[in-house]
């Protein structure tokens, strides 16, 4: 049984003109000791995902659909169930680290409360415990240092300390919603290898959120691509390298900022490539296919169609990759488009 279910997840959002549907029919399973990536634009529902999954979605929203844990329904939780789950079953890393920390309370406190908490520990063992994880993730000299406030840290140690929080009550899923975008490049990867470390280790489910696909491509067993708060693809990261079968996502690669190509004397890239038109308002998505308009494929029935998921063939076959999502998909009304060969320009 995977740890996490989901099936056909939608989350409505009311607002002064009525309600508008930000998360679609999202299914997907993750086990244990597997990591799965979340990527899309900003706005494309990846935070709005992972908060509904630890029941943090905000107040104005209302869920359907399921969400299994373990094979229980997660969907209609009370508040002091989902408190329950939070910290202890699951936990998660923010993007800004000092959202997660209170600047008051000493790190070795606030390492050691969920202890406290959900595992009942007496005061003195879990501090001892909560310096034993201020180790682990590389706080030097931590028995002195749990004694500090988080303002005499750095960015990049404030997140590890995040992470040491976040492991206390040894949670079986971690999500880690754009753990690197506030902190500077030189440290962004040696936290992403720490969670991915942690991760394995302690064989944990790991859910990983960046817009950035090369973060993508080197951290996650599997993947998903957001747009519109729709799952557009999703499979093995390995597979959806070797062929980007939905439209969105080949484009989100042609729009990446490249290091290695030469710059204007300003310090701007040359002619980068992006995805024509914006990300559309949740009230303004086409009927059908959310990216219908934007792509260089649309035809009329994009935008009266809504697609289905549709599996996508190995262009390159090689042993079969495992995946807790099963195989390759893509939600898209004309997969061929894509196919290796196809002369169709690309607008
Ligand atoms: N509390 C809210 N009320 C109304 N709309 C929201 C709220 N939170 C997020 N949204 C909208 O939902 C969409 C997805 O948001 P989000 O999940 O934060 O995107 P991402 O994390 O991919 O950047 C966006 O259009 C955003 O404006
Ligand atoms: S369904 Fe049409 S508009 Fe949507 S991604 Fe496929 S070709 Fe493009
Ligand atoms: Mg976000």
């Amino acid at each position: 049984m995977p740890l996490l279910e989901v099936t056909g997840l939608n989350l409505f959002v009311r607002g002064s003109q009525g309600a508008v549907q930000a998360l679609r029919h999202l299914s997907f399973k993750l086990e244990r000791g597997r990591s799965l990536g979340i990527i899309g634009e900003s706005g494309s529902g990846k935070s709005l995902t992972v908060q509904t999954l630890m029941g943090l979605q905000p107040e104005n929203t209302s869920a359907t659909g399921s969400i299994l844990w373990e094979g229980q329904e997660l969907i209609g939780y009370t508040e002091r169930q989902w408190q329950s789950m939070r910290g202890n079953r699951m936990a998660m890393v923010f993007q800004e680290p000092m959202t997660a920390l209170n600047p008051v309370h000493t790190i070795g406190r606030q390492v050691a409360e969920p202890m406290l908490l959900h595992k009942s520990l007496d005061k003195k063992t879990a501090l001892q415990a909560a310096i034993g994880l201020l180790e682990r993730v590389g706080i030097a000299n931590a028995s002195a240092r749990a004694n500090d406030y988080p303002h005499q840290f750095s960015g990049g140690q404030r997140q590890r300390i995040t992470i040491a929080m976040a492991l206390a009550c040894e949670p079986d899923l971690l999500i880690a919603d754009e753990p690197t975008t506030a902190l500077d490049v030189t440290v962004q990867q040696q936290i992403l290898d720490l969670i991915n470390d942690v991760a394995a280790e302690r064989n944990m489910a790991l859910i990983l959120i960046s817009h950035d696909l090369g973060v993508i491509s080197q951290n996650v067993d599997d993947m998903l691509v957001m747009y519109g708060g729709q799952i557009v693809e999703s499979g093995p990261t390995a597979a959806i390298f070797r062929h980007m079968a939905h439209p969105y996502t080949r484009g989100l690669m042609a729009a990446r900022p490249r290091l290695d190509v030469p710059r204007q004397p300003s310090g701007k890239p040359f002619d980068l490539l992006t995805i024509p038109g914006t990300v559309p308002a949740l009230k303004d998505l086409p009927r059908g296919c959310t990216f219908a308009g934007r792509c260089s494929f649309t035809q009329e029935r994009c935008f009266d169609n809504q697609p289905q998921r549709v599996g996508i063939p190995s262009f390159q076959p090689q042993e079969a990759e495992y995946s807790s999502l099963g195989v390759h998909q893509a939600r898209c009304l004309r997969p061929e488009a894509m196919r290796p060969g196809n002369t169709e320009a690309w607008k």
